[in-house]
């Protein structure tokens, strides 16, 4: 578009036009995700939005269903008055019609490179379905398990929900969004929507500036600082505000602070909900303090264009505040080439070339391995032999089936186009007759006779799958639970199949961190598999015979009970803290659970032992530029083997107390069978940056405890000065 192009269109818009481009509608077409593919046409509501389109009465649609939709709608557009092209938006979170690991899962890869290249993907797939924006990443840290959403954040860590905020920006938006294959990204919700009070969704916040700008926080800022063309605000509140009406969130920090130029658009009629908390009294109020405090784009509602043509004409909200958010909206079109060619990413049959590639599935794959994690392995029971030396009773609600296995808020996946795990181990298995297949229990709800044949078939068996966990109902947004745990039905197979006997490997799904308990624990091998998408299967089948060995870490800590939640590895010390040995009166420790977690934040194990030894802190001083702290990772096993070996900090004496831990760095490393590497590190000061009690960044010299360490409550433990 020519200089200028932007600011002229704007001046030819009424007030009306204006309203629509600032007003984004749910598909009448197959939108939402419980429609997924099937469409819901309500012949009324196509024929209104057709119209909507002619009329300019709106500046896009998400969650629509596909090319064909979305060309019939743009060809509307582009004969309306001025032609404006629409911009088709979706919640395209974890892959399009190829799903890959959930947000949570892939966290557990500890690879940012991988979210980056399967946001690539996800971008490929959409943007042919004519999609320019996604509502992703999520990058809100998620502390507390009860928290359903949490499934779709990157943990509870600063540092890696950093890393991972960035990278699925980069994947999603590439190298330039004028390309027909790049996607917009929205980093979302802003902010701490994970910190609601006692897990529960949507709930109110109390929080500290410092933790919002400590925790929750930073990784907006590398969302933004990645290039988000957009960000949507919270439905909680802050301190009294809900994020819709928020200026200080969305005027002063966003734009004022961090600078930052792209689009503001509201979660579904968030706006509107303002009047439920009882912060606006009715639409009319709602849309002025939403615009007011920054939100350039209204979803759903139908607010703006209801109210704010006259909100301007009465002056309560200035002309130039609706013409700023415009021409937000305005760039963000051009940007996105649809000025240059409303239909570039509609091209025909590109929708189906693209999805589904033995590309795509392959990273999904690659995916799914890497996201999965081995917290027990008793006496090496995996992998198991793929060469028929065993049979194998594969039990439980997750053994079969096409359900449980694209995970949740996955609006285009399709459940029959991905594989289970009954399918991928009999692909891997020289003889698949020895493989027996029973549920035993529902997730939620025992099987008459369930158990009985469960046992039968476990007792006939060398080894025994125990496919258990949540379904992929339980989590996502408002499902939240009170007690993180497995559902008891699962609970009793569980204790019958394990009291068989037989070596038991419990393969969860999960979409939070789950307080396990009794027999679950006491199986030989625990593999933590997350909801995995498309390549399920496969990917399991790939680990379970050890064709690849397990290199995922735990992104949030798993409790000892539930009611430890919210649980964190980076909590503060408090003055009275836990002893390590046995339990002390009036110290900080539950009666029947100790402060910790059963398994810790950054665990995870692979086939073979990994010792860490050997720590050296170069001269003990960190004064000049950087401090290298090094040590030896060896490979006791016979297979190849990636650690993820890992840096925390404690500052012992501070102006403002600091966590236990704090992670401010890992890497990868790979390690051939017997052999071992040096691990190398860098402490710079900007690491070691906190905020002081001014809020502002500093950096205060002092004796800091450091830990090179496989999981945030293991490792080996140096200390050094800083000045
Ligand atoms: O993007 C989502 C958001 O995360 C939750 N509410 C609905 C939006 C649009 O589908």
């Amino acid at each position: 578009a020519a200089p200028g192009f932007v600011g002229d269109l704007i001046a030819k818009m009424t007030p009306d036009e204006k309203a629509g481009q600032l007003s984004i509608m749910a598909s009448a077409i197959g939108g939402g995700a419980a429609t997924k593919l099937n469409p819901v046409t309500n012949t009324s509501n196509v024929s209104k939005q057709l119209a909507d389109a002619r009329a300019g009465r709106m500046t896009g649609i998400f969650n629509g269903q596909g090319a064909d939709w979305h060309r019939r709608l743009q060809q509307e557009a582009v004969k309306s008055r001025l032609g404006i092209p629409l911009l088709f938006a979706a919640d395209v979170i974890h892959g399009m019609r190829t799903v890959f690991p959930v947000p949570l899962a892939e966290a557990a890869s500890f690879d940012p490179d991988l979210a980056m290249r399967t946001a690539r993907t996800a971008a490929y797939e959409a943007s042919a379905a004519g999609i320019a924006l996604t509502f992703a990443p999520m990058v809100d840290i998620a502390r507390d398990q009860r928290w359903g959403r949490g499934v779709e954040a990157a943990g509870e860590d600063v540092l890696v929900g950093t890393r991972f905020a960035a990278a699925r920006v980069k994947g999603f938006q590439g190298e330039s969004l004028a390309r027909d294959d790049a996607v917009a990204a929205c980093a979302k919700h802003f902010a701490a929507y994970g910190a609601g009070e006692a897990g529960l969704d949507y709930n109110s916040v109390d929080i500290s500036e410092r933790t919002l700008r400590e925790v929750y926080f930073p990784p907006f800022q590398s969302a933004l600082g990645a290039g988000a063309a957009s960000l949507m605000p919270s439905f909680n509140e802050i301190d009294g505000i809900p994020s819709s009406g928020n200026r200080w969130l969305l005027s002063d920090v966003l734009r004022g602070e961090w600078n930052f130029r792209g689009l503001v658009i509201s979660d579904y009629t968030a706006d509107e909900e303002m009047i439920a908390a009882g912060f606006a009294k009715d639409g009319r109020d709602a849309a002025k303090k939403a615009i007011l405090a920054g939100v350039d784009v209204s979803m759903q509602s139908g607010l703006y264009q209801k109210h704010l043509p006259d909100l301007v004409k009465s002056g309560e909200v200035p002309m130039a505040r609706v013409d700023d958010a415009v021409r937000r909206v305005l760039e963000l079109k051009v940007r996105l080439g649809l000025f240059d060619d409303p239909f570039n990413r509609l091209g025909p049959g590109r929708e189906q070339q693209r999805i589904l590639t033995p590309i795509a599935r392959d990273l999904a794959r690659e995916a799914a391995q890497r996201s999965m994690v081995l917290l027990k392995n008793q006496g090496g029971v995996l992998p198991l032999k793929a060469d028929g030396a065993q049979t194998i009773a594969l039990i439980g609600p997750h053994a079969a089936g096409p359900h449980d296995l694209i995970g949740p808020w996955n609006v285009y996946g399709d459940d029959a186009q991905a594989i289970d795990l009954a399918t991928g181990l009999r692909a891997a298995m020289r003889d698949p007759a020895r493989l027996t297949v029973t549920a035993g229990s529902d997730v939620e709800k025992p099987i008459a006779g369930g158990i009985e044949t469960a046992v039968a078939a476990a007792r006939a068996a060398d080894v025994v799958l125990l496919a258990i966990g949540e379904s992929q109902e339980m989590s996502g947004e408002a499902q939240s639970r009170t007690e993180v745990v497995l559902p008891w039905p699962q609970q009793r197979l569980a204790e019958a199949v394990v009291a068989t006997g037989k070596p038991v490997i419990v393969i969860l799904k999960n979409g939070r961190a789950l307080a396990l308990e009794g027999a679950v624990l006491d199986a030989q091998a625990i593999l933590v598999t997350w909801f995995l998408g498309t390549e399920t299967g496969h990917a399991l089948a790939d680990i379970l015979f050890g064709t690849v060995c397990p290199s995922g870490r735990l992104p949030v800590s798993f409790p000892y009970e539930s009611g430890q939640e919210p649980l964190h590895y980076d909590h503060k010390p408090t003055g009275r803290p836990a002893p390590e040995g046995p339990r002390q009166p009036f110290k900080a420790q539950y009666r029947t659970a100790p402060d910790a977690a059963r398994f810790a934040f950054g665990h995870g194990l692979t086939y073979g032992e990994i010792d860490y030894s050997g720590l050296e802190l170069g001269g003990g001083k960190l004064a000049g530029e950087g401090l290298i702290i090094s040590a030896e990772i060896r490979n006791h096993g016979d297979r190849s083997a990636e650690e993820v070996v890992q840096l925390y900090v404690h500052p012992r004496v501070s102006g403002i107390t600091q966590p236990v831990r704090r992670l401010i760095d890992w890497q990868r490393v790979k390690l051939a069978p017997g052999g071992s590497a040096k691990v190398r590190f860098t402490i710079t000061r900007e690491m070691l940056m906190r905020l002081g009690p001014d809020l502002k960044p500093a950096v205060e010299p002092g004796t800091i405890d450091i830990w090179i360490a496989p999981s945030a409550q293991d490792g080996l433990k140096g200390t050094f000065e800083l000045s």
